[in-house]
Order: C-alpha cells, then sequence, then structure tokens
C-alpha cells in the first residue's frame, strides 16, 4: 500500500443554532469537499489561514470527529466505522492544548499514558527512556512538569504522543508560541521521527517551517483545497514559499 492516507471529497459541516430562541440555524461548511493522499514515511503540511478547516480535517483523520461526507481512510481503513483498527497505530498532539499532568514528572507522565495503552511493564522502562532521549528530556526527567518551559512541554506531549509507538502522527501546530531555539529543537525531532520511519502529518503557519520539513504539502481555504504539492512546485516562480503563499490565498479571495 503506498498512501497511508487517503481522503476522499472529505466534508463536515457543523450546525450552529443562532437568535433568541436558538431557531436560526447556520450551517459552515468546515471542510468542503477535500481530496488528497499522503504516503508512508512523509512529512506532510496542512496549511491555510484561521479557520481554513484545518484541525476539523485532522480530527476527522484521528477518528475523533465523524465526517458529514466523503471518506477517509487511514492504514487501509475507514476513520469512521473502522475507527478501532486505527487509534491503536496512530497518535496525534494538538499544540497548546496541555494534555500532560503538571503535578507529576515527565517519566511519570509517560508512564501514566504507557498503563492507558496497556503496554506491559518491563518494556514501559526502555520504551520511556528511548523516548525522553528523542525529545531531549533525559536530563530533567523526574522533574515536576510545572518546573518546565512552554518548549520542555511541548517536547512531553510528542513523547505522549511517541508512547504506543504510532506508525503516524498527527501534529496540530507543534511549533506554536516556541522561540527561535525551541522551534528549531523541536523541528530537529520532527526529522528524527521521519529517520524513525514515522509518517508525520502536521499543520503549522510557519512557511520557513513548511519548507525546511515537508515533503509534500496541501493548502486549504474555506474549506476547499487551492494548491498541493512539493514545497519547491507551490513556490515556482516567486521568492519565497511564503510569497508563493500569500499569492496563492489573496488570488483566492480577490
Ligand atoms: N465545534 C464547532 N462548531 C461550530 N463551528 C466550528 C466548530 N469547530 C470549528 N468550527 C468552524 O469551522 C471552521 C474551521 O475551523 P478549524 O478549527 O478547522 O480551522 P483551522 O484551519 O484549524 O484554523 P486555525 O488556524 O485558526 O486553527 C471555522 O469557521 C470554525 O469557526
Ligand atoms: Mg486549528
Amino acid at each position: 500500500m503506498d498512501s497511508i492516507i487517503e481522503v476522499q471529497e472529505l466534508k463536515r459541516e457543523y450546525v450552529t443554532r443562532h437568535g433568541f430562541w436558538k431557531r436560526e440555524k447556520r450551517v459552515v461548511k468546515a471542510v468542503d469537499g477535500i481530496s488528497f493522499a499522503v504516503r508512508r514515511g512523509e512529512i506532510f503540511g496542512l496549511l491555510g489561514q484561521n479557520g481554513a478547516g484545518k484541525t476539523t480535517t485532522i480530527k476527522m483523520l484521528t477518528t475523533l470527529l465523524a465526517p458529514t461526507g466523503g471518506t477517509c481512510k487511514v492504514l487501509g481503513w475507514s476513520t469512521f466505522g473502522e475507527e478501532k483498527r486505527i487509534r491503536a497505530r496512530i497518535n496525534f498532539i494538538f499544540g497548546g492544548e496541555m494534555g500532560v499532568y503538571r503535578r507529576l514528572s515527565a517519566r511519570d507522565n509517560l508512564r501514566y499514558f504507557s498503563n492507558l495503552y496497556l503496554i506491559p511493564r518491563k518494556e514501559q522502562d526502555v520504551r520511556i527512556q528511548k523516548i525522553l532521549g528523542l525529545v531531549e528530556l533525559a536530563e530533567r526527567a523526574d522533574d515536576l512538569v510545572e518546573t518546565y518551559s512552554k518548549g520542555m512541554i511541548q517536547r512531553l506531549q510528542i513523547a505522549r504522543g511517541l508512547i504506543n509507538d504510532p506508525e503516524i502522527l498527527f501534529m496540530d501546530e507543534p511549533t506554536v508560541g516556541l522561540d527561535p531555539v525551541g522551534a528549531r529543537m523541536l523541528r530537529d525531532i520532527i526529522r528524527r521521527l521521519k529517520e524513525d520511519g514515522k509518517t508525520v502529518l502536521l499543520t503549522t503557519h510557519n512557511l520557513a517551517e513548511v519548507e525546511e520539513l515537508c515533503d509534500r504539502l496541501v493548502v486549504i481555504n474555506k474549506g476547499k483545497l487551492i494548491a498541493s504539492g512539493t514545497p519547491a512546485e507551490i513556490k515556482a516562480d516567486s521568492e519565497t514559499l511564503e510569497d508563493a503563499y500569500v499569492k496563492l490565498i489573496e488570488g483566492v479571495s480577490a
């Protein structure tokens, strides 16, 4: 199988109610018929403006949200209906969200999450030590998370996402709010995941990061796909990927 993720005509609508009696119904087409495929071992970027539909797409790919149209298959299984086949083999990290216990150490957090995945005790310690090394937290592993910097917490979240040794890791804005050094460390970690054979799907608003990391990407705008390809293909004749991206977005809003 060469596509590890296959998205076809995927749609998700949200219905919200407004007005005094909540009688006025509004339908938001958050994802409006997008198709793309991700190959095993790729770092794949999902780009788009605020509200474009990226998080909604990731939620459907990670089996957390049902599509209202189209299909998405992960590891050959449908994310809706066959989600049990998928869950043990993927993981996700939503940037900004805590998702870790501040009053525990990094190691104890990881022990807790490995228990949830029913990883045998003997295997846990080895796996946790390896992951702590990968995210460069080994030295502080036994300090309480409440003493960590934002960058360290974000790296711990990645560690948490690796605890079940997933084949695919989904990351929603993994470097948001990090300083340049911290963001670079995180990009190095993402590259190491690729070297380890993992597939990574990520969102980011940092175009330089996309250029540095992503093998291929798609750009979505108001729920629709407006571009796809390698960073070099998207960049085409523009000076930078950011220039090309801005032109793309301005082109569709004109
Ligand atoms: N639970 C919800 N109920 C109603 N509307 C929603 C809900 N979640 C998202 N939306 C709407 O769906 C659209 C897509 O939102 P989504 O969070 O997927 O965008 P995004 O691309 O992740 O944006 P950002 O870059 O700001 O994170 C937006 O118009 C948003 O307001
Ligand atoms: Mg989002």
